[in-house]
């Protein structure tokens, strides 16, 4: 059975054709964003945000390691910064809740950035796209961010979303789940 960050890029392949945009929400070391803008391609395009400088400096240099900095826009910015958002329609979301591994685990995502972000990825979510969140519950703070958006998702209208939560039940240590959103096409169930 797979870890939560495995099942979630397994969900956002499937979702994200060539040409897409996607969104890394929290670029942290950029594990994601190459991953993401491998997916996407030449024409596609990547906006990763991340409050913290170290991390847009990290995100930098994989991407240039991997030659795929020109598909990316990185932004030193909040994600619930809506004017840094991309216009609607948006192929794919990944959130990496939590602090930057190996960094000040006090530069953590909070329930309320974390909610709003949400709010903007599900309003320009393109039909059949995809918002994953890996979530840990293991720091301070943890469970309540956990707790608030899975409020938040829980009130999506049935009609136009379908969300999911995936988690390991016998593991010790808070493994991290997965909460992910996928936009229904209007009028297919
Ligand atoms: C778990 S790390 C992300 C790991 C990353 N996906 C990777 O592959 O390395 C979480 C990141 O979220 C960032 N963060 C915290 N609050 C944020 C916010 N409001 N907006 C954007 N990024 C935020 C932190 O600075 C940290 O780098």
């Amino acid at each position: 059975m797979k870890k939560a960050l495995l099942f979630a890029r397994e969900l956002v392949a499937a979702a994200v054709e060539k040409g897409a945009t996607v969104v890394d929400a929290t670029c942290g070391n950029g594990h994601d964003t190459v991953f993401l803008a491998e997916l996407v391609g030449a024409a596609g395009r990547v906006y990763a945000f991340d409050i913290q400088e170290k991390a847009i400096a990290a995100t930098k240099e994989r991407l240039g390691q991997h030659g795929l900095l020109d598909r990316v826009t990185l932004l030193h910015a909040s994600h619930d910064d809506r004017a840094k958002w991309p216009p609607a329609p948006v192929s794919a979301v990944m959130f990496n809740l939590g602090y930057l591994p190996g960094g000040d685990h006090s530069l953590v995502t909070t329930a309320k950035s974390s909610v709003a972000a949400l709010q903007i990825a599900t309003d320009r979510l393109k039909p059949g796209g995809i918002i994953t969140l890996v979530v840990y519950t293991g720091h301070p703070g943890g469970r309540e961010e956990y707790s608030e958006v899975r409020r938040f998702l829980t009130g999506l209208p049935q009609a136009e979303y379908t969300v999911l939560e995936y988690r390991l039940i016998n593991q010790v240590n808070n493994p991290p789940l997965l909460l992910a959103v996928q936009r229904l096409y209007a009028g297919r169930p």
